[in-house]
């Protein structure tokens, strides 16, 4: 194992073991631990052809003092029953989903990333049905796999400001499945990121689906910004993923004093922020410098600004365990 901590992203990569468990006659198996990235299922799968597939993403995190810190696992656990009841798929309890995140864990210490590093370890949980059907009807049988990859920032260039463009396309539908963390979200994101990319910008940001004049989110995150008098802003709105990130970092905003307003966000805002970040997982806190919108563009500082800079500061302090804890959002190893 050479693995370049300095220099991790956001790639898969293989460790050691990922940890499987089948859904079959009503129950729930016992975990098994894999040293193979394979699996055998039927072409006819549901999750192939009808979707039913979903996962969640969180992080570990090791700590000056050599303690793995798990961030908030308990909220992924419950997102991803919230998402498999949304798509009838069996769901896995909130106990089990956590013992089996730390089993895991414990088969691929050596897979987390050095303290100082700026790294940390992945997790990603993915859910799929693979009873082979053809007519249109939930799956009786699950695969839940629960695999760790070391990573780094998302974007490259760590917390330097990406540009984003909102284009015509939409990742959700009004009352469909953005409140859930289904794959067929993300198919639906790649061809509007791709847009945003060949007009060179990291990201796409999505407006609400219904009307078109809202902010929604990011196709990777959440949207917040702060106002010109120190406000926490970030959308409300029934077709977006609810972040854990975001919700901690409204609690963030709050202990440090900021006003935090969770509304719709007219697009015609996008002129007055005095700073714009993307928060998520996998992105962290990551600022805008630019967006993009038809002939429109709306520029932020050019560096992170300072009350973003303050709020990941804050984040990652407690994820490394150097700010405390107050919350009892770290679940140690
Ligand atoms: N929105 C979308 C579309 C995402 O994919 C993610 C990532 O999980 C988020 C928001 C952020 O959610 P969280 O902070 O729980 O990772
Ligand atoms: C995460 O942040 O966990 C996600 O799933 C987002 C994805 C773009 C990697």
């Amino acid at each position: 194992m050479n693995i370049k901590w300095e220099e991790l992203g956001f790639e898969f990569m293989p460790t050691r073991s990922n940890i499987r468990f089948t859904y079959e006659n009503g129950k729930w198996s016992e975990g098994k631990l894999f040293n193979t990235y394979d699996i055998t299922m039927s072409v006819a799968s549901n999750c192939l052809h009808y979707g039913q597939a979903v996962f969640e993403g969180m992080k570990a995190f090791k700590g000056k003092d050599g303690k793995v810190r798990i961030f908030r696992p308990d909220e992924n656990a419950r997102r991803l029953i919230s998402s498999c009841e949304h798509l009838l798929m069996a769901t896995f309890p909130e106990e089990k989903f956590i013992e089996a995140v730390k089993t895991v864990l414990l088969d691929n210490l050596d897979y987390i990333p050095p303290y100082g590093t700026g790294g940390s370890i992945y997790i990603r949980p993915v859910m799929f049905g693979t009873t082979p059907q053809i007519g249109i009807s939930s799956s009786l049988k699950y695969e839940l796999v629960i695999m760790v990859v070391p990573a780094g920032p998302y974007y490259k260039g760590g917390i330097k400001p990406v540009n984003a463009m909102i284009s015509d396309y939409d990742r959700a539908a009004p009352l469909g499945t953005g409140t859930i963390k289904c794959a067929g979200n993300y198919a639906a994101s790649l061809y509007p990121t791709k847009i945003a990319k060949n007009a060179g910008c990291a990201v796409g940001l999505f407006l609400d689906p219904k009307t078109h004049e809202y902010i929604d989110e990011f196709g990777t995150s959440n949207f917040f910004a702060i106002t010109k008098d120190n406000k926490y802003v970030t959308p409300e709105s029934p077709s977006i993923l609810p972040s854990i990130t975001n919700k901690s970092l409204m609690t963030i905003a709050a202990d440090l004093g900021l006003t935090v307003e969770r509304r719709p966000i007219h697009v015609s805002e996008l002129a007055d922020f005095a700073e714009v970040g993307a928060c998520g997982t996998a992105v962290v806190i990551t600022p805008v410098g630019k967006i993009f919108y038809g002939d429109k563009v709306f520029e932020y500082p050019s560096e992170i600004g300072p009350v973003s800079k303050k709020l990941y500061e804050t984040i990652t302090g407690i994820q490394y365990g150097e700010i405390e804890d107050k919350h009892n959002w770290t679940l140690e190893l």
